[in-house]
């Protein structure tokens, strides 16, 4: 990471955490939306900027989390990219600004202390970008600091002392909205450097979009709901699973604070820049929109593929981030990994977003009522990802693959009924099994539906070359409301299949009571396991069952480099250097399979030296669904940390690393000597 000594971002990240725990209170079985009991107040009325601007979160693009500031950020792709939101209709669906991010700018100011543009980037001037992009019926954003450089290690001129003249510059150049960043701030008020940007801003008299980015340092949605029109709440993102998740976790119980004109930001989209899958992203795109968050492109789009187009362009769910009452979110769950947010929408409808963040497919249930809709016989679901409309008797419950989000948009209607009924399709038991050996796997289909579903089979398909054989039924002539059709069935793949994860398909096929098809599928994961050896050894000779990683991958027998897979160095804690063990980057999560037959797992634990004096974390081996050993809280000042645990019978061998309470910056933790004896 760049910025680790221009971000202190601990004390207000603490509190957030802290927030999103005590946030999720349960009533007699209940869910309560955090927000009924969010310490997180909601702006003042009529706090929505006096701009009057960014009714709706912002839609378009930023350079940055595709560039930063190499040198293909210039003139050709900006012009490229507005080409590109017209040609393939993202204009249409509502990308409206192209945002230039830092190193537009040459590192000194002119003789009369005007910005200049990098001569190299923008040959000729940020006005003649503006028309192009002008031209094209859109919008064009910039960037600087609110300090007296800008944070790219260069540190090009920012605005601190210059805002009047600055903001007129931009105006002049016929810019369209401004992010405006932290860095080399001499240490002045936040409040008191994003008021007077605010105010010079609306001296120019331009409509000019006003992004206050200090990485929620300083928690602007206490303050800022009447200065900006959205304020960041984290730390940058980067094009990881984990990055996503932690910056998701620490933006949704800010809820409350978000409206029209004054939004959450949970910094720009990294959809397409390949360091995620693409169900990945569609949870990325998903959860976004359900946080009304602003929707800024991160990928370079003349290099992306049709996928990421699919997913970047599905108006069903930029509607949902779009709509107009502005309101962001809430949790109504999260046991156990399994996410139920419910957004309350314009035409009291309620955009439900089922998100699985565990690595296997797991079972996710709520109501039409827990999620705020009135008492009704019938309710239209909507499926944002597979536009398919259905209806439910109330029940909204799907089982979603691992790190999948299932997003609905549910609505109260009389005519419900006149669509298919809904089918919930679940499998049961875990998926683990030997390479020419067989485990047992049951599924069901279920009718959530008012009316029933006729006609109804069940089918199991796994790569070919797996003998998947039904061992009970897989029709059913007619399944009523809250009836299910249960299948055991015999999974057994070829022997010599190597250890990995593999993908199984149910699929459900049904009618409604009008003769209307229905087709609906499942996609979860087998994971073929290959048991440890007699007498153990060390796990990262082991393969993995999964893993999941703040930084870049994780590293076997050196520390994490936090990009590329072996970038790392020696493992070392404490000036101690150990041949053998995982580098991880906090939060980090690491599973094994030991098959019931291993009894220990030991290691020496600590934050590897490489990151100086930064990083804290902490350790927990957890044996199947148990916490079997910890640490505390351990810095980079401690020398390594003996950990042992008994994991006597454990299928699976889970490793987790924290952040230690203060955020991930810098927590490189080493599993050194990491042991499992069998
Ligand atoms: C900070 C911001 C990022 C990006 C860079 C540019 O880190 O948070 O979004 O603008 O600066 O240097």
């Amino acid at each position: 990471m760049r910025h680790l000594s221009s971000h202190p971002i601990s004390t207000s990240r603490r509190r957030v955490i802290g927030v999103l725990a005590a946030g999720l209170l349960c009533t007699a079985g209940v869910a309560v939306p955090a927000a009924a009991q969010s310490p997180v107040p909601p702006p003042a009325a009529g706090a929505q900027a006096a701009n009057g601007l960014a009714l709706t979160p912002p839609m378009g693009f930023n350079n940055w989390n595709s560039t930063h500031c190499r040198a293909d950020f210039n003139e050709s792709m900006v012009k490229g990219i507005a080409d590109i939101f017209v040609e393939k209709g993202l204009k249409d669906a509502g990308y409206e600004y192209v945002n230039l991010d830092d190193c537009w700018a040459k590192p000194e100011r002119d003789a009369d202390g005007k910005l200049q543009p990098d001569p190299v980037r923008f040959p000729d001037g940020i006005k003649a970008v503006a028309d192009y992009v002008h031209a094209k019926g859109l919008k064009l954003g910039i960037y600087t600091s609110a300090g007296t450089r800008t944070c790219d290690s260069v540190g090009l001129p920012g605005a601190l002392g210059h805002e009047f003249s600055d903001a007129q510059q931009f105006a002049d150049w016929g810019v369209d909205y401004l992010k405006y960043d932290n860095c080399n701030n001499q240490g002045v008020d936040a409040k008191e450097r994003y008021t007077t940007m605010r105010d010079a801003l609306a001296a120019t008299g331009r409509p000019i979009v006003y992004s206050i980015c200090e990485w929620g340092e300083n928690k602007p949605w206490e303050w800022a709901a009447g200065l900006g029109n959205l304020w960041r709440t984290t730390g940058d993102i980067n094009d990881s699973w984990g990055s996503m998740l932690s910056i998701m976790k620490q933006n949704l119980p800010l809820a409350p604070a978000a409206g029209p004109g004054h939004w959450n930001d949970p910094d720009m989209l990294e959809v397409g820049n390949g360091g995620m899958t693409d169900t990945e992203y569609r949870t990325h795109f998903s959860m976004w929109s359900v946080m009304a968050a602003p929707l800024l492109i991160g990928a370079d789009l003349r290099r992306a593929t049709p996928e990421t187009f699919d997913i970047l362009s599905n108006e069903e769910v930029i509607a949902v981030d779009q709509d107009p009452l502005g309101k962001q979110g809430v949790v109504l769950s999260s046991d156990g990994g399994r996410w139920v947010v419910a957004k309350e929408m314009g035409d009291g409808s309620r955009a439900v977003a089922l998100f699985n963040e565990t690595g296997e497919a797991q079972r996710i249930s709520t109501t039409a009522g827990a999620a705020g809709l009135p008492k009704a016989s019938a309710y239209t679901v909507r499926d944002l990802w597979e536009h398919i409309t259905r209806n439910t008797a109330g029940g909204l419950s799907a089982t979603v693959p691992a790190h999948g989000t299932v997003l609905l948009r549910v609505a109260a209607d009389s005519d419900a009924t006149t669509h298919p009924p809904a089918v919930e399709l679940a499998v049961a038991g875990s998926p683990l099994v030997e390479a020419g050996r067989t485990a047992p796997l049951t599924t069901s289909v279920t009718d959530l539906g008012r009316t029933s579903a006729v006609r109804v089979s069940a089918a199991l398909t796994g790569p070919s070359g797996w003998r998947v054989k039904a061992g009970s039924a897989t029709t059913a002539t007619v399944l009523p409301t809250g009836r299910a059709l249960t299948t055991r069935w015999q999974v057994t793949p070829p022997a010599g299949t190597a250890a990995g994860t593999y993908d199984l398909t149910l699929t459900a096929q049904y009618r409604s009571p009008a003769g209307e098809r229905v087709r609906s599928s499942v996609l979860f994961r087998a994971h073929v396991v290959v048991a440890p050896p007699a007498g153990g050894g060390q796990l990262s000779d082991l393969p993995q069952l999964s893993a999941s990683n703040g930084y870049g991958p994780v590293e076997k027998d050196t520390s994490n480099g936090e990009s590329a897979a072996g970038d790392g160095k020696p493992l070392t804690i404490g000036g101690q250097v150990y041949a053998k063990g995982l580098g991880v980057h906090a939060d980090s999560t690491v599973e094994y399979y030991a098959g019931g037959a291993c009894s220990t797992v030991t290691a020496q634990v600590g934050v590897d030296d490489e990151k100086g004096d930064k990083g804290s974390v902490a350790f927990e081996i957890w044996a199947d669904g148990t916490k079997a050993a910890s640490t505390g809280v351990l810095t980079n000042a401690m020398a390594a940390q003996p950990l042992s645990a008994d994991v006597s019978g454990a299928r699976v061998v889970r490793l987790v690393v924290t952040d230690g309470g203060d955020g991930v910056d810098s927590d490189h933790a080493d599993w050194a000597d990491l042991r499992i004896t069998c």
